[in-house]
């Protein structure tokens, strides 16, 4: 496993994947470690975001992301707001820009966003002082679900140089899709997807390999099949005939299943998972099952991410070591 030669990132904002360099992948991955340590101990709490301001912005729903970014800020010591868009201004037609300088003024060091709108996050960042991290906007970027991803991946295989994952799903409407093939290609990983034709998208990058039947890409012996949800909120259009259509396809079945465990492959899923759609109980209480193990690495790693952007608007990187005391 490679070790990152920087010390500290050097960005205001975290807005994707693509605008990180492989050393932040890596030093973000690695900064996660020691902070995962700390949740042995009975007192979890450290205190190198004493005095700062996080801001949580989601215009879409959500339970983990805004939930294990909350814990992320309360564990560095931040203090956290939550913005309630349905009691909000918004809902009088306040604009977004707006609303981010109104909140601005209450001096908030971080905004944590969500937004169905692509672009929405850097259209913040523009606009303000404060560190904003995107929590999610549209078709676009999950970056900080990418970097749990590939935290819990590295976990299980320490070099993930050569090691293949099979993302299954809806790529056409997919933030994750976008972000974590692009994060696990860029750590070495062979990445394939497969879908319905009509959840794929007509132009994909070079990287990705495009399977027509799930058990032809089960032969292709991924080491990980990725499952997305099925995004109903975000079609327009009737991309396949039912749920019941969808499972037979493209979900695991009670038959892939046993493939996928007589071949030791790993399961994962971002969540929040539509049971009997994208795959039958059983995969959730099976060993190799990573589920659980995202949903804790996402705060570790949103520790990271938040101590590493605190850091890069300081002067002087510190050491780790005293923060963790
Ligand atoms: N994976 C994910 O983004 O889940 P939430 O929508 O619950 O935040």
């Amino acid at each position: 496993m490679r070790k990152p030669r920087k010390t500290r990132m050097t960005r205001k904002d975290l807005l994707d994947i693509e605008t990180l360099s492989l050393d932040e992948i890596h030093l973000i991955l690695e900064t996660a470690k020691p902070f995962k340590e700390l949740f042995t101990r009975s007192v979890k709490k450290v205190p190198p975001l004493k005095g700062k301001t996080v801001l949580q912005l989601f215009y879409e729903p959500s339970t983990r992301t805004r939930t294990s970014f909350e814990i992320a800020a309360k564990r560095l010591s931040a203090d956290v707001a939550n913005f309630a868009v349905a009691q909000s201004s918004v809902v009088k037609g306040e604009s977004i820009l707006d609303t981010v300088a109104t909140l601005q003024s209450m001096k908030s060091d971080f905004i944590v966003i969500r937004h169905s709108v692509a672009g929405v996050p850097e259209l913040i960042a523009r606009n303000t002082t404060a560190s904003v991290i995107n929590a999610g906007d549209g078709f676009h970027a999950h970056p900080t679900q990418a970097l749990l991803d590939a935290y819990t991946l590295r976990e299980i295989f320490p070099d993930l140089a050569g090691k293949k994952v099979l993302i299954v799903g809806d790529i056409l409407h997919s933030r994750v899709a976008r972000s974590t093939s692009r994060c696990l290609h860029r750590l070495g990983m062979n990445v394939a997807v497969f879908g319905a034709g009509t959840l794929i998208p007509s132009t994909l990058p070079p990287h990705l390999s495009v399977f027509s039947c799930f058990e032809e890409a089960l032969r292709w012996e991924p080491d990980v099949v990725y499952l997305l949800r099925l995004q109903l909120e975000r079609q327009k259009a009737n991309f396949f005939p039912s749920m019941r259509e969808y499972h037979h396809s493209f979900g695991v079945t009670r038959e892939r299943y046993r493939d996928i465990v007589s071949r030791g492959i790993y399961v994962m899923h971002p969540g929040p998972v539509n049971r009997g759609v994208e795959l039958i109980d059983e995969v959730m209480d099976y060993e190799r099952c990573l589920i659980n193990q995202q949903v804790e690495n996402g705060i570790a790693v949103r520790m990271a991410v938040l101590y590493l952007l605190n850091l890069s608007v300081q002067e002087k990187a510190p050491d780790l070591a005293p923060a963790l005391v």
